[in-house]
């Protein structure tokens, strides 16, 4: 018996990354936008979240490796660390709603450095350095996003290139 772990992506939508990928991120971040909450892009699995933890799940590499498409999938109450990134990253909002909470250093810690909220079809973009930031489902629902990285995660596995687990204080 054969089993199917998820759907396969669309080639349209794999078609136009590739496409739009050496254009650099905004091109990859108009690209992706109207994928975003098509059904079928997930499992349903996939799509319900882990119980224990917010998850990831690598879709597609395309075989030069020059982008990576993950899908990331946050329980009601689910967080990240403070984190940020190797390379740029497009996130789009594919069901409920994403809280992307950014920081920025000073000294030894960390000051809070703007909140916002993402409904479905909403694509923003984060270029390092300066990309400090978490995401907290503070709803009710699912929230799940697909987010575009500029590298190969195959065998690196994260886009994260350090997490942050230092005292937030208020700005000024
Ligand atoms: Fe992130």
């Amino acid at each position: 018996m054969i089993t199917i772990e998820r759907p396969a992506l669309p080639a349209e939508l794999v078609e136009r990354l590739d496409a739009a990928v050496a254009s650099g991120p905004d091109a990859v971040g108009a690209a992706l936008q109207p994928f975003l909450g098509r059904p079928g892009l997930l499992t349903p699995e996939q799509e319900a979240g882990d119980p224990d933890r917010f998850r990831t799940h690598l879709l597609h590499v395309p075989d030069d490796g020059a982008y990576s498409l993950v899908a990331a999938v946050w329980r009601p109450g689910q967080r990240t660390a403070v984190h940020d990134h190797v390379a740029w990253c497009v996130v789009g909002v594919h069901r409920g709603e994403e809280h992307e909470i950014r920081y920025r250093m000073d000294g030894d810690h960390l000051v809070e450095d703007g909140h916002t909220v993402g409904p479905c079809g909403t694509v923003s973009v984060l270029i390092p350095p300066g990309d400090i930031h978490a995401v907290v489902n503070d709803s009710a629902t699912v929230a799940a996003s697909l987010h575009v990285y500029g590298a190969d995660l195959r065998d690196r596995g994260t886009s994260i290139r350090r997490c942050y687990r230092l005292p937030v204080r208020a700005a000024g």
